[in-house]
């Protein structure tokens, strides 16, 4: 009864999938950039996690296309993609008026943020497995260089990403991390 009456009109906006990949991401990506040696088994290993997570997020977001599939939300779906100019038009025009509505889920730039973290970890995967597993490859210094500029620009991505994920939250009078922990957000 309390619980139907706390949580009633809140808005269940990520679900488990949403949030597994991507907390699992962040992980991954602070393990690799910043904690174990490059190269190295563990950074191997994890990096293939990471490729595996993107992987269960990308069909996650073309299977759940139907809300009405179990434990999926229309949120996570691909279908709910625009990045029309009228998409972006309006995104500005919710953050001038400081009011994006409750019920939205990724703005277009969210979703540009989902299509360059899918581009590079796959590419980190693809060039980390060419250095490691092609004989002829090994340790070269070309893909070494496209390896390490891929992960130095997912790095600047995630900075912008943590900036605008507090400044859309404040300018737009709206919570967006709460819901990325616990999958709610409030009314
Ligand atoms: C390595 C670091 C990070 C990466 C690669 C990353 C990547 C992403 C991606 C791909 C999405 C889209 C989620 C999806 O639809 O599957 C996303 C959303 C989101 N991330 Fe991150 N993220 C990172 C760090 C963080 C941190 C530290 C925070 C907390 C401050 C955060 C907060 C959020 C929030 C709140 C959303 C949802 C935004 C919305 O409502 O549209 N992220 N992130
Ligand atoms: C989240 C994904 C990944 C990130 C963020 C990442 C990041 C990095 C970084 C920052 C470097 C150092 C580059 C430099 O020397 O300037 C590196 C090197 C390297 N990474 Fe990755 N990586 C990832 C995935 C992978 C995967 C999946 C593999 C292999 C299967 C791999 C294999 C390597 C190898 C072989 C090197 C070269 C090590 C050396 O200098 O001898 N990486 N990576």
């Amino acid at each position: 009864m309390h619980k139907a009456k706390d949580t009633g009109s809140d808005i269940y906006v990520w679900d488990r999938v949403v949030r597994v990949c991507h907390w699992g991401i962040v992980a991954i990506f602070i393990t690799n950039y910043f904690i174990v040696e490059p190269g190295r088994l563990f950074h191997e290993i994890a990096g293939y996690v990471g490729v595996a997570l993107i992987s269960i997020r990308v069909a996650w977001g073309l299977y759940s296309a139907n809300p009405n599939k179990k434990g999926s939300t229309a949120y996570a779906s691909f279908s709910t993609i625009s990045l029309s100019k009228q998409a972006f038009r309006e995104h500005l025009q919710h953050l001038k008026h400081k009011q994006i509505p409750r019920t939205h889920g990724h703005n277009p730039f969210g979703w540009l943020m989902v299509m360059a973290v899918i581009a590079l970890l796959l590419g980190l995967g693809i060039t980390g497995f060419m250095m490691e597993e092609i004989d002829a490859l090994f340790g070269n210094s070309t893909l070494e260089w496209i390896h390490s500029i891929m992960a130095d620009v997912l790095y600047a991505c995630v900075l912008v990403h943590i900036a605008s994920v507090f400044a859309v939250q404040r300018m737009g009078n709206i919570q967006l991390v709460r819901p990325m922990l616990t999958g709610w957000r409030k009314r």
